[in-house]
C-alpha cells in the first residue's frame, strides 16, 4: 500500500506508513490502518484525505538486439514470432519504438512511454540511425555521392545520407550507413536503387545509443544516461 502511495507522489514510504496509521487512507471507501495492506492499483480506488490517488505508471525502456526472423509488431497475422516473444520477465506492456524488418537484425528500443515513442518516431526529430550492411558488389565513390545527394525511390527523394566502406569481402561490400529518416525498408531500397542489393542488414545505433556487446536475441534496460539522451534529442530546442 505505502509503495503505491509513494510511487504516486503522496510522500516518502515512511511518511505514507504514518498517514495510513493515522486512518487517513481509504481503499474502496473503507478506512484502512495497516501499512502492509495489499492493494491492486489497477482495480482498487485509493483515497488519501478524501483525494483519489492516481497511479503513476513506471516507465520502461528496453534495448533489444533483434535477431532475423522476428517481426516488430505486437501480433502477427501469420503467427510468426514477434519481438515481444524475446522479452521475458518484464512487468507491463511495452511497444516497439519504430520498426525493423523481419529480415533485419539489431538494435530496437521498446517502451511503454507513449509520448517519447511518438516523438522519437516523428520525422521532424530526424534522429540518426546507423546500420552495418553487407551489400552486393563493390561500392564506388559514385555510390557514396548518390547517398549524400539523395536517392529517388518510388515517390520521394531520400534526405542526405552517409555510406562508408568498412571493407570488401568476396566481391561484396560491408558498409556503414547513416540515415535520418525511417521509411519502410529504406536502406534496402536505397541500396537496391544504386545497384547493390542488401544481403544482410543490422542496425547498430540509434543516435549515440549502441548495442555495447549485447548478444543477438538478448535485451537490457536502457540506463539513465541513455534515457536522458533520448529525451534530449526530442526536447524542444531553446532559442539561442
Ligand atoms: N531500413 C531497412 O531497409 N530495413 C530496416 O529494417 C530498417 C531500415
Amino acid at each position: 500500500m505505502q509503495k503505491i502511495m509513494a510511487q504516486s507522489g503522496v510522500a516518502s514510504r515512511r511518511k505514507c506508513e504514518e498517514i495510513i496509521c493515522e486512518g487517513r487512507v481509504k481503499v474502496n471507501g473503507r478506512v484502512i490502518t495497516e501499512p502492509g495492506c495489499k492493494v491492486d492499483s489497477d482495480k482498487d480506488v485509493i483515497e488519501v484525505d478524501g483525494n483519489i490517488i492516481k497511479k503513476i505508471d513506471e516507465k520502461i525502456y528496453i534495448l533489444l538486439n533483434k535477431p532475423v526472423g522476428y517481426i516488430t509488431s505486437v501480433k502477427d497475422q501469420f503467427g510468426r514470432p514477434t519481438v515481444l516473444d524475446l522479452l521475458n520477465g518484464i512487468k507491463g506492456r511495452v511497444y516497439p519504438v519504430g520498426r525493423l524488418d523481419y529480415d533485419t537484425e539489431g538494435l530496437l528500443i521498446l517502451s511503454n512511454d507513449g509520448e517519447l515513442t511518438y516523438k522519437i518516431t516523428h520525422p521532424k526529430h530526424n534522429i540518426k540511425k546507423t546500420y552495418r550492411a553487407l551489400i552486393q558488389g563493390k561500392v564506388k565513390k559514385d555510390d557514396i555521392e548518390a547517398f549524400e545527394k539523395g536517392i529517388a525511390i518510388e515517390d520521394y527523394v531520400t534526405a542526405p545520407a552517409k555510406m562508408e566502406v568498412v571493407r570488401y569481402s568476396k566481391g561484396n561490400s560491408i558498409v556503414d550507413i547513416i540515415i535520418h529518416e525511417g521509411r519502410n525498408r529504406q536502406v534496402r531500397k536505397m541500396c537496391s536503387a544504386i545497384g547493390h542489393e542488401v544481403i544482410r542488414l543490422k542496425r547498430t545505433k540509434i543516435g549515440e545509443i549502441g548495442l555495447r556487446g549485447l548478444k543477438s536475441g538478448k535485451w537490457r534496460y536502457l540506463n539513465d544516461i541513455e534515457i536522458g539522451y533520448l529525451k534530449k534529442q526530442v526536447a524542444p530546442k531553446k532559442e539561442e
